[in-house]
C-alpha cells in the first residue's frame, strides 16, 4: 500500500479509468483539476516510476485567406489548363487568361505551376498556351486544399501523400501553421502493479489556518510540501518592445550624462545631410542606390544665404578655412535635393548652425534611411545613435572618455577606439566592441572632431566632437540576435522570451 499526495491519487486513477493512457486535457476535464496541477501530479507520479509522460508533436495548418480564395475558385494553375483545354488545348496565353477569369497577379503562378506539373507549356516568342501533359482530375494539393476548406487539421494525422502536399501548400503561403505539442500520460508496468497492491490518498493540508494553530491540530496533520522549483504556468506581462527599451536606456544615458535631447527632420536637404559636411557633390553616397531621393516634392529650401554662400565656397577652394577644398564647381540645385536622410548627422549639424556658442552637449537617437538590400545585417530604415560636444577646450580625448562611459553604462566593457576616416572630421576615430564568442571586433560608432570645412562656415569658433553610430547593431550584440530582421518582425515569441535588463 503506498500512499500518495491527493491529486496524483486522483490523476492516476482517472488516467487508470481511461485505460491507462490520458492526455493532459482529458484529465483536466475529468478531475476538474487546473492544467498545472495535473502536470504536477503527473511529474511527481512519473518520478516515483508510476506514469511516463510522451510528448507528441502536433501540427495543426489551416488555410489563410489567399488559401480560402484557391479553395473555392481552385488553384491558378487548375484554372488556366481548364480554360485551355475547353478552347482545343493550344490558345494564346491572353484568351485563355480571360476565359479562366484568372486575376493578372496569379498568372505567373499559374504558368509556373503549369510547368512544374507538366501540365502546359508557353511557348514565349508567340505566347501560345499549349497543353503538355494529361493533368489528373484532382492532385493532391488540390485534395488537400478542399480538406482543410472543411475545418483545420492535424497534419501527423493525414494520410503520407497529403502530408507532402503540406509541404507544397506550405512553400505556397496558402497556409497558417501552428505547432502544439500535446502531453500524453501513460501508466508504466510499475504503475500497474503499485495500483494493484492498493494506493491510498494522504490527506494533506496545505494552508495553516488559525484553528489548526489554536487546536494544536497542527502537531498532528501532514503539511504538502511545496517544491519550489517545480514548473508552474508561464506568465507573459505587457511589456515594452525590447529594441524601444534599450532606446529609452540609451536616452536615460545620455540624460544622466548631462546631454540634451534633439530632434531633426527625416524629410532633410541634401545640403544639411551632405554639403554641410563637406561632402563632395560626387561622393558616391550620394548615387541613388544608396541613397533614397524624394521624388515629389523633389526640393527644399536652403538656408541663409550667408551660410550657403560660405559653404559653395568651402567646397570650391577652401574659403577662409586653410583647406584647398574640393575644387570643382558648387551647385545648388543638387544641394537642394530632398532625401531621406542617411545619418543623423544631419540631424547635429542643422542644431549647430543655430547654436554656435559653446557649451553645447546634445544627442539624438533617431532613424535613418540607406538605399540597401535588407538581409541578416542590413535595413533599409534603422536607427542611429549621434552627438555633439562644443566647448572651449574639448578635444578627441573628452570624446573618447565621454563614449567609454556611455559603453560602460550600457554594459559594454570591451570597447576600443581606432583611427578612422570621415569626410567631415580630422581626427577620426572608430569605436569597436569585442565578441569573445565571434572573436571579432564589430564596429559601433565613427566619431571625430568636426574640420573647420564644416564648423567655419556655420560660424562656430570651438572645437566640436561629433559620433554617430547603428542603433541596431549595439541591440544584436546585447540581446545575442544574429539577425537583425528579427527586432522588427513582431515575433510575438522572440518577444516574449527577450528579457531586457538594465
Ligand atoms: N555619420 C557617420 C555614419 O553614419 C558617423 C559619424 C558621425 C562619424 C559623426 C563621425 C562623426 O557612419
Amino acid at each position: 500500500m503506498i500512499k500518495l499526495r491527493e491529486n496524483e491519487y486522483k490523476t492516476l486513477l482517472i488516467i487508470k479509468r481511461l485505460g491507462g493512457k490520458a492526455s493532459a486535457e482529458q484529465i483536466t476535464s475529468e478531475s476538474g483539476l487546473p492544467d498545472a496541477t495535473v502536470m504536477r501530479a503527473a511529474l511527481a507520479l512519473q518520478e516515483k516510476n508510476l506514469v511516463r509522460i510522451l510528448e507528441e508533436k502536433r501540427t495543426i495548418v489551416e488555410l489563410n485567406d489567399e488559401g480560402k480564395f484557391h479553395a473555392r475558385r481552385g488553384l491558378p494553375e487548375r484554372r488556366l489548363i481548364n480554360a485551355l483545354i475547353s478552347l482545343g488545348g493550344r490558345a494564346p496565353l491572353e484568351k485563355a487568361v480571360k476565359k479562366a477569369k484568372l486575376e493578372k497577379q496569379f498568372i505567373p503562378i499559374a504558368l509556373g505551376w503549369l510547368k512544374r506539373k507538366n501540365w502546359a507549356v508557353l511557348d514565349v516568342k508567340t505566347n501560345t498556351l499549349q497543353l503538355s501533359g494529361k493533368p489528373k482530375k484532382e492532385e493532391a494539393d488540390e485534395e488537400l486544399l478542399k480538406l482543410l476548406n472543411e475545418k483545420k487539421r492535424v497534419v501527423e494525422d493525414l494520410p503520407l501523400e497529403l502530408q507532402s502536399a503540406v509541404k507544397i501548400l506550405k512553400r505556397r503561403k496558402l497556409l497558417k501553421i501552428e505547432e502544439k505539442t500535446k502531453r500524453i500520460i501513460e501508466i508504466t508496468d510499475t504503475g500497474w502493479k503499485t495500483i494493484k497492491k492498493g494506493i491510498r490518498a494522504t490527506a494533506e493540508v496545505t494552508q495553516l489556518t488559525p484553528e489548526l494553530i489554536i487546536t494544536g491540530k497542527w502537531r498532528k496533520v501532514k503539511f504538502t510540501r511545496f517544491d519550489v522549483t517545480a514548473p508552474g504556468p508561464v506568465v507573459y506581462p505587457a511589456k515594452i518592445h525590447p529594441v524601444q527599451q534599450i532606446i529609452q536606456r540609451v536616452k536615460e544615458i545620455f540624460t544622466e550624462m548631462g546631454f540634451t535631447e534633439i530632434r531633426g527632420p527625416i524629410v532633410e536637404t541634401a545640403f544639411w545631410n551632405f554639403d554641410a559636411l563637406f561632402q563632395p557633390q560626387d561622393h558616391p553616397a550620394r548615387e541613388m542606390h544608396d541613397t533614397f531621393y524624394l521624388a515629389y516634392p523633389k526640393t527644399g529650401r536652403l538656408p541663409k544665404k550667408s551660410i550657403v554662400n560660405r559653404v559653395a565656397k568651402t567646397h570650391e577652394d577652401g574659403w577662409k578655412t586653410g583647406s584647398t577644398g574640393w575644387r570643382y564647381h558648387w551647385n545648388p540645385e543638387e544641394a537642394k535635393k530632398l532625401i531621406l536622410r542617411t545619418h543623423t548627422t544631419a540631424t547635429t549639424i542643422r542644431y549647430l548652425a543655430d547654436h554656435e556658442k559653446p557649451p553645447i552637449k546634445v544627442f539624438s537617437v533617431d532613424r535613418v534611411y540607406r538605399n540597401e538590400k535588407m538581409d541578416y545585417k542590413s535595413l533599409a530604415e534603422f536607427h542611429q545613435i549621434e552627438g555633439i560636444i562644443m566647448d572651449k577646450n574639448v578635444t578627441l580625448r573628452d570624446l573618447i572618455g565621454t563614449l567609454k562611459e556611455f559603453y560602460l553604462k550600457l554594459g559594454l566593457k570591451r570597447v576600443r577606439f581606432w583611427p578612422s576616416y570621415f569626410p567631415y572630421t580630422e581626427p577620426s576615430a572608430q569605436s569597436t566592441f569585442h565578441v569573445p564568442k565571434l572573436k571579432k571586433w564589430f564596429e559601433l560608432c565613427g566619431m571625430g572632431v568636426f574640420r573647420p570645412e564644416v564648423t567655419a562656415p556655420l560660424g562656430v569658433k570651438y572645437p566640436v566632437l561629433a559620433w554617430g553610430g547603428g542603433l541596431e547593431r549595439l541591440i544584436m550584440l546585447k540581446l545575442s540576435v544574429d539577425d537583425i530582421r528579427l527586432l522588427y518582425k513582431n515575433d510575438l515569441d522572440w518577444i516574449r522570451r527577450t528579457a531586457v535588463c538594465q
